[in-house]
């Protein structure tokens, strides 16, 4: 799929607002980008790194003010659903809402943080990341909404606070237990960067991702994957008590505080062996992340790609949460010469691969790849070659 610029999406997007919504008198045009997760999974709700960037596909947004408490709400990716309408006075998380709860949540949010906001709006969305694909098209609406009401009502919050405010909208309004790392992947996005990550107190560090002849390409697998009716609230669930077991025996605040000679000393304090795997993911993963990204500053990006292969390992046996069509196109792009590193990236069951593929190789990466997904899976995969891009912006 050719990737249409900002420029042209600004314009598809300002179009169909005239069209729905009548004119685009008092409009201004946003974007926010979509994530992709290097390395480091699974670790976010566990007091470990994390290795995201924004990508330079996500959420288009077109809003303007209104002059009651009403909210309309339209998205080009779901227009079969036509104008959706609430109020400020009902942010309340409904079923029949869909793809609404996340901009409602993230107003109920500022609300909760004592931000009032003060007139209802019209907002409408495009997004060209593939919906379900686990790239965060739900985190990206709630940091672009939180973008959207602090350049309407001035409030006073760090593109930070939007990241917090978007996963408490999620954690609190939409129900599932999500770390920070895809809102803050999303809000505190730069070019050309991925965001080192320390989520036990959210200091980061920007490493710039220099692959020179290789690129990053995500492969879909096309199973979708939602969230909340996933596994997710439960591997999450399984990792704390884990931890609170070994907190019987030492004095730890998450398991990304543990090295992997000091895991193996307490493990045998988790009372579960399944509960034993779900912890040794998080910790191992903690310190790969740690190794990759000292690999990457090395600029042995051999290594980095090796501790992605083996980041997808643990996620398949130890965290399980992979499944068979993300097992395929990992063991389908090992295969392929050229092919630096593969692993999932996002919650898993289902979404997308990640893989750093040597860029004369990328050809035969989609064709090989594909080929064989398609065959064991019997529906295609999509492939994206991606770049790297910044976070939130008006256009
Ligand atoms: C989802 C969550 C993140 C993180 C990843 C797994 O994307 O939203 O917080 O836990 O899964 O690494």
């Amino acid at each position: 799929m050719a990737e249409k610029t900002a420029k042209e999406m600004k314009e598809i997007i300002l179009n169909k607002f005239a069209e729905v919504f009548g004119d685009t008198e008092g409009v201004k045009a946003y974007f926010a980008p979509g994530r992709v997760n290097m390395i480091g999974e699974h670790t976010d709700y566990n007091g470990g790194h994390v290795f995201p960037c924004a990508l330079t596909i996500g959420t288009y947004g077109a809003a303007r003010k209104r002059e009651d408490r009403k909210l309309r709400f339209y998205s080009m990716n779901f227009s079969h659903l036509g104008i959706i309408e609430s109020s400020l006075d009902d942010l309340k998380p409904a079923k029949e809402a869909g793809w609404t709860n996340y901009p409602k949540g993230v107003m109920w949010a500022f609300g909760e943080r004592g931000y009032e906001i003060p007139c209802g709006m019209d907002l409408m969305l495009n997004g060209n990341i593939p919906n379900g694909s686990g790239l965060s098209s739900s985190a990206s609406v709630e940091v672009l909404t939180g973008f959207i009401l602090r350049d309407f009502f001035g409030f006073d919050v760090s593109n930070q606070d939007l990241a917090l405010i978007g996963q408490f909208s999620e954690n609190n309004f939409n129900g599932v237990n999500c770390g920070i790392m895809d809102q803050f992947a999303i809000a505190m996005g730069k070019e050309g960067h991925a965001i080192f990550l320390d989520t036990a107190d959210l200091s980061y560090e920007y490493a710039p991702i220099k692959l020179e002849n290789a690129k990053i390409v995500i492969s879909c697998s096309n199973k979708k994957r939602g969230l909340g009716d996933s596994k997710y609230n439960e591997r999450r669930s399984e990792c704390e008590t884990a931890l609170a077991e070994i907190q019987t025996v030492v004095g730890i605040n998450g398991l990304g505080d543990l090295t992997e000679e000091q895991f193996e000393q307490y493990k045998s304090a988790i009372k579960d062996e399944v509960r034993v795997k779900r912890a040794k993911h998080a910790v191992y993963e903690n310190r790969r992340t740690v190794k990759a990204v000292e690999a990457l500053k090395n600029n042995d990006v051999e290594l980095f790609g090796k501790l992605m292969n083996a980041s997808h390992i643990s996620l398949q046996y130890d965290y399980e949460v992979t499944g068979i069509e993300l097992d395929t196109l990992v063991e389908e792009a090992w295969k392929v010469d050229g092919v630096i590193g593969s692993r999932m990236t996002g919650a898993g069951f289902g979404g997308c691969t990640v893989s750093i593929v040597k860029t004369d190789a990328i050809d035969s990466f989609i064709e090989k790849v594909g080929k064989a997904y398609k065959e064991k899976i019997g529906y295609a995969a999509d492939f994206y070659v991606v770049e790297i891009g910044d976070g939130p912006v008006v256009l």
